[in-house]
């Protein structure tokens, strides 16, 4: 790793401007999970314990530059300070004279939160000049926000050109628990890819195939792969004309000798509601007008084989549509195995992106796995083998 972490840095008596990812999930004017805000709480502790002020820098929603009460930061102040256990002052815009006077009389020690940078266009523009404003509140600019680090904004890679710059304890966790992955794995790597759509993940695929030993293909993605080997898939979801496409990633994984776990059999029934009633056929058996909604159980043994036989599994996408039970068996079995392993000192888990975190809080297993990214977006981008701007700016001083 070229850059440098936070431990590296001098910070006594500086104002260290801290990029997180405050961007929670608010339901009713209440923060519906606080993992993201859970994360940082080790980078401000460490700015405070070596004698710096953190000043807190991030987005919330898509305001498109114009201010937006809804996604105000200010809503999250007294959450912060649960989590900190100590006063947040919060400024109501993240450059000019409010931030100036607000940082000039802060005392040594005292977080600041400042208003989303997102109110104002020049941040997504990544605009020099308002990245100078930010730069000019502070002496050290620490990006510890992985998960927006995909974004090229002044807020994430913009700052980096005009203050000395690091990466965050969480920043520096992420990057780490990926490059165990995919960089120097213990191998066999076995990766769960699922979901929705095969169109939003072929560059994921491409580049996995090149890389790990297997790849276990679930949720309606596998429908067209399946659609893909003249098997009828009925009602269910499918990207027809992703038909070549899937072909061409299956030939591609028998060049690179990547294994490629598809389903077997399937649960099928006639619409997605928790009543219905369901059945389990061979994964080339499904009726005109059913659908296919889960992995079956000769499936779900198939991926516990594989994934006893591997020492490290990296883990995107829900195997079936696991918001509705019983559809969420193949999914939670899998997750419970792995956490199994995990716990058994077998298996390194990593997993990360949305649907698969709330698959993995669904079965209970979370904190089992080895690492769960807070990232989204940048956890795929990450995969598919692209540089992040937010961390590629830290390595280029
Ligand atoms: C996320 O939630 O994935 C990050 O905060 C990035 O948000 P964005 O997609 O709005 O840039």
């Amino acid at each position: 790793m070229s850059w440098k972490t936070l431990s590296q840095m001098d910070l006594k008596g500086k104002r260290v401007l801290t990029r997180v990812d405050l961007n929670v999930p608010i339901i009713d004017g209440k923060v519906s999970d606080a993992t993201r805000i859970e994360k940082i709480v080790p980078t401000v502790n460490e700015i405070i314990k070596k004698g710096g002020t953190p000043i807190l820098l991030s987005h919330m929603g898509r305001p498109k530059g114009e201010r937006n009460p809804n996604l105000s930061l200010s809503q999250l102040q007294e959450k912060l300070e649960n989590y900190f256990k100590s006063r947040v002052v919060f400024v109501a815009d993240c450059i000019g004279p409010s931030a100036e006077t607000a940082l000039k009389v802060a005392k040594k020690g005292q977080i600041i939160l400042l208003e989303n940078t997102r109110f104002h266009p020049e941040e997504e523009e990544n605009d020099p000049e308002f990245a100078a404003s930010l730069a000019a509140l502070a002496d050290i600019f620490c990006n510890d926000a992985f998960s927006a680090s995909h974004r090229a904004h002044a807020s994430t890679t913009g700052l980096a050109k005009y203050l000395p710059s690091c990466a965050g304890n969480l920043m520096e966790s992420e990057l780490k628990a990926l490059e165990s992955v995919l960089v120097q794995p213990e191998r066999p790597v076995a990766t769960v890819v699922g979901g929705a759509k095969i169109s939003t993940k072929i560059t994921l695929l491409e580049n996995l195939i090149e890389k790990v030993d297997s790849i276990i293909i679930g949720g309606a993605m596998a429908n067209t792969f399946l659609f893909a080997k003249g098997f009828n898939v009925g009602r269910s979801l499918v990207e027809k004309s992703f038909k070549p496409t899937a072909l061409k990633i299956l030939k591609k994984a028998e060049i690179y000798s990547c294994e490629v776990i598809l389903p077997t059999d399937i649960v099928i029934a006639k619409e997605l509601s928790e009543n219905t009633s369901t059945s389990v056929v061979s994964a080339d058996e499904c009726p005109e007008n059913y659908m296919i909604l889960d992995a079956g159980p000769s499936t779900v043994d198939n991926i516990k084989h594989c994934i006893n036989n591997a020492k490290t599994l990296l883990w995107n996408g829900p195997l079936g549509a696991f918001e509705v039970a019983p559809f969420d068996q193949a999914t939670s079995q899998t997750a419970k195995f792995a956490s199994n392993e995990t716990k058994n000192g077998h298996l390194i888990s990593v997993a990360g992106g949305g649907d698969t975190v709330a698959a993995l809080n669904q079965a209970g297993v979370t904190d089992a796995f080895t690492y769960v990214s807070t990232a989204g977006g940048a956890f795929l981008e990450w995969l598919e083998g692209r540089e992040l701007p937010g961390v590629l700016c830290l390595t280029q001083k």
